[in-house]
């Protein structure tokens, strides 16, 4: 399985929703003022919101965002009610991979700012209980980085050991690579380097040589580097790909995944699929993982999160990330439901209940967008999305829903910015305006992942306020921001924009939506979804999310779950909808949500 990129298309599955603009003002008694004053555990329940820097807001007029463009929007992710940023990574980087390419690991690209505005930006956003969290890219680093050049440079250098070089395999007289792995960004995974006549393995792009997580010296250079941010004020870690770090010592050939005809499958890039059995989550990586939490406990006051990259198949998998004894992620991302693609509703119940009850204890982080897979509109276009921007009829309504499940359900929140206001993914249509080399090198098959990083759309202004007139900006602004953009969104209280942040302070503010367990209900319905949340105070909710475009109606009995009340107070409901009196009876729109607590 491929573990990125538009190709995405993990499992199965998926959805429900919207509401009316009344309730979240009213909710129940404020949980805690102020959980960004960090305690240990200030990550649970809490809305990550993941900002791709060059897309968010650009204030020097390059066409490409950086810093202080993110300082000065950061009123705007107080109010939405975020808790922390994810940053993409913003190091010093040829950008091949923009940023997660990395030539040194302690600075900051100019094209994004200087130390100087990053301090600025952890303070000014500290000031607004936001903390700031970083992605640290461990697998590889790019090979312009001076830890690459040294260690290419000869056999015997001091870093000869720290990336992943083998001698090649004669055929026939003839060089060639190790084994059969390949790239997940298309071709062998094996690049020659005639300096030191050797191949070196690359799981992304050749630039991105892997790290041999094997030698101490390795470990304790990376782990340096997380305690230099965590210095620098930073609350917690993304860790890219982290599932990749070690591969097969023996070398093996991965097995090939065979076709409808029995040969392998060939994907976008005219390679033959293979699993990745021996080249992707192995038992090895958990030492690292429990050496690196201790290096961030000890640094960060047990303050510090590490929030994990990890596409796993299964919940067994996933709950092994937070460690045997929870020393390992705090927060290891759940792919499991939002990338389950299509709306049904047994599978998201599935994998919801499972996240409930089979980690252990683990936190859930749920996800459903990042900059690597196309947007929530996908689960109105098809999980390779739509093949130019598409807002379809029930565009907002299936938004409403995917938020619902998001921000109701009882998970830490990972959100992508542009989501709040439903932007829609947005592909290149020509191959000659593509600028990630996974399009260039896919296309038309792989369109790359431009389409979901497009800028913000702030306003319907030039350039939708996200850089100066005139600019040329590093992606087209799409069309869409005449009237997809924050300014009108604010003008409009039944905007996309409006039901994130009523959900948003739901969960902050609302005990049960905020930690209570959550329970199925009605779970042999196949049309709409349904849970209750439940505070250790009593308080009950119920959210009831109509995955189809049919209206429907349904009933609940919560006696088996021990809530006595039947009335409801609608905390949140889709715009236009007709207010249930009691649990007896709650009518659904098409997409409809409905959230009431219990009385
Ligand atoms: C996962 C990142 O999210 C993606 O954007 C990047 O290309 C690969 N890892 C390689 O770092």
């Amino acid at each position: 399985m491929k573990k990125i990129g538009s190709i995405l298309v993990l499992l199965s599955s998926a959805l429900c929703g919207t509401g009316r603009p009344m309730a979240a003002q009213q909710a129940a008694p404020a949980v805690e003022a102020s959980r960004a004053a960090k305690s240990t555990s200030w990550w649970k329940n809490a809305v990550i919101y993941e900002i791709y820097p060059r897309s968010f807001q650009d204030s020097n007029g390059d066409g490409i965002g950086d810093l202080n463009g993110i300082a000065s929007r950061l009123d705007y992710l107080q109010e939405l009610g975020v808790d922390a940023i994810w940053l993409t990574p913003i190091y010093p980087s040829p950008q091949v991979d923009f940023g997660y390419d990395i030539s040194d690991y302690a600075a900051i690209d100019l094209q994004y700012g200087t130390l100087d505005d990053f301090s600025r930006l952890v303070a000014a956003a500290k000031r607004r209980n936001i903390g700031i969290i970083m992605d640290l890219v461990l697998n590889h680093t790019s090979d312009q980085d001076p830890w690459f050049k040294e260690s290419s440079s000869s056999r015997t250098n001091p870093r000869a050991g720290w990336y992943m070089w083998r001698d090649p395999k004669i055929v026939d007289g003839h060089r060639q690579p190790p084994n059969n792995w390949v790239s997940d960004f298309g071709g062998s995974a094996w690049q020659w380097d005639p300096a030191r006549q050797q191949y070196y393995y690359h799981e992304f792009y050749v630039q991105q040589p892997d790290l041999n997580w094997n030698n101490p010296q390795v470990r304790k250079a990376m782990y340096d580097v997380a305690r230099l941010w965590i210095g620098r004020g930073v609350v917690g870690f993304r860790l890219d790909a982290i599932t990749s770090l070690f591969e097969d010592p023996l070398d093996r050939d991965e097995p090939y995944i065979p076709g409808p005809d029995g040969q392998p499958r060939i994907d976008a890039y005219g390679d033959k699929e293979v699993e990745n059995i021996y080249t992707d989550n192995l038992p090895e990586e958990h030492g690292v993982l429990r050496e690196l939490r201790q290096a961030t406990d000890a640094a960060g006051g047990h303050r510090v999160v590490l929030i994990g990259e990890t596409y796993l198949n299964s919940i067994d998998d996933l709950r092994r990330m937070y460690g045997a004894n929870n020393d390992e992620l705090q927060l290891p991302m759940d792919m499991q439901v939002g990338f389950i693609n299509k709306f049904d509703v047994a599978l998201f119940r599935r994998r919801i209940n499972e996240a409930e009850t089979g980690l252990d204890g683990g936190q859930p982080l749920f996800v459903f967008d990042n900059h690597d897979n196309p947007r929530w509109d996908r689960y109105q276009t098809g999980a390779a999305g739509a093949p130019q921007s598409a807002y379809g009829p029930h565009h907002d309504d299936i938004g409403r829903v995917i938020a619902a499940v998001l921000f109701a359900s009882h998970d830490t929140a990972l959100m992508y910015y542009g989501d709040e206001i439903g932007m829609a993914t947005t592909p290149p249509t020509r191959k000659q305006d593509v600028r990630d080399p996974i399009g260039i090198r896919g296309w038309p098959r792989e369109k790359g992942r431009d389409g979901e990083r497009t800028p913000m759309q702030w306003n319907a202004g030039p350039d939708a306020g996200f850089s100066s007139a005139g600019v040329k900006t590093w992606l087209p602004i799409p069309e869409s921001y005449k009237t997809v953009n924050v300014a009108a969104e604010e003008r409009d209280p039944d905007s996309m924009l409006h039901w994130y942040r009523r959900l948003i302070a739901l969960k902050k503010n609302d005990s049960a939506l905020h930690e209570g367990e959550e329970i199925m209900l009605n779970t042999a319905d196949g049309h709409v979804l349904s849970w209750l949340r439940k505070a250790a105070n009593g308080e009950a909710v119920i959210v009831a999310c109509n995955f189809t475009g049919q209206p429907q109606t349904v009933s609940f009995d919560l006696s088996a779950q021990g809530v006595g009340g039947t009335g409801l107070k609608t905390l949140l409901m889709t715009p236009g909808a007709r207010e249930p009196q009691s649990i007896a009876s709650v009518r659904l729109g098409p997409y409809g949500v409905y959230i009431g607590q219990i009385r």
